[in-house]
């Protein structure tokens, strides 16, 4: 299965979100990567449901919509009718995973949780089953723009490893410091969802930084 790529609008103008939200739309983007931060879970603020639906307007392709936000359960419905297609919440945010994971899914939504750097990948034991998508932070949460933790290959591998025969659909997403310099690495180790903000809206052509990403093939054999 080809990967997906989701520009990070985090990183998009907020004065003229429209223009790059059409911009997304004509490249060869798959998803558009929306992340709402609550200045609890994370110490900082994004946006809300205002701009979800906003983005959602104009948006031609799924929003992948990353909570970074403390008892998600409290919005899930909300994120939902605001237009959200894959809704992620952290494993460090909700007490009863297994009852917010089914209730994504009850609203029709695919359903994903979020590693922090330093939750292992094992506690996802009991879970992995019943998830659409995992996506593990690659920088903390917070912020565009972060350097990427290189211990994130090792945590890809072994969570590949841990959906083998549990969940062999798993959709393993990658999300901060992510560009086309490491996308190759990041496909090889075994994760097919790329998510990028910085690397993108601030290449001189997003939409070429998108394709060079989306083009990265790991069954090329290095010469
Ligand atoms: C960070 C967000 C990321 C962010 C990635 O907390 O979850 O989605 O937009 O930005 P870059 O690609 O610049 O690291
Ligand atoms: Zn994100």
């Amino acid at each position: 299965m080809k990967h997906s790529v989701a520009p990070s609008i985090l990183s998009a103008n907020f004065a003229n979100l429209q223009a790059d939200i059409e911009l997304i739309n004509r490249s060869k983007a798959d998803w558009f990567h929306v992340d709402i931060m609550d200045g609890m879970f994370v110490p900082n603020i994004s946006f809300g449901f205002p701009v979800l639906s906003a983005v959602k307007r104009y948006a031609q392709k799924p929003l992948d919509v990353h909570l970074m936000i403390v008892d998600p359960d409290r919005y899930l419905r909300q994120f939902q009718e605001g237009g959200a297609d894959h809704i992620i919440v952290h494993y460090e945010a909700c007490t009863h995973l297994h009852r917010t994971i089914h209730a994504i899914r009850d609203l029709g939504c695919r359903a994903g949780v979020a590693l922090n750097p330093h939750t292992p990948v094992m506690l996802l034991h009991d879970i992995i089953a019943d998830l659409d998508q995992v996506l593990i932070m690659s920088v903390n949460p917070g912020f565009g723009g972060q350097q990427f933790i290189t211990n994130t290959y090792d945590k890809i591998r072994e969570l590949r490893a841990l959906a083998a025969g549990r969940n062999d659909r798993l959709i393993i997403e990658i999300d901060g410091g992510v560009s086309a310099d490491n996308t190759l690495d990041l496909l090889k180790a075994g994760a097919n969802a790329l998510v990028a903000g910085s690397s993108i809206f601030s290449a001189s052509n997003p939409e070429q930084a998108i394709a060079e990403m989306k083009s990265a093939d790991p069954r090329e054999i290095d010469l």
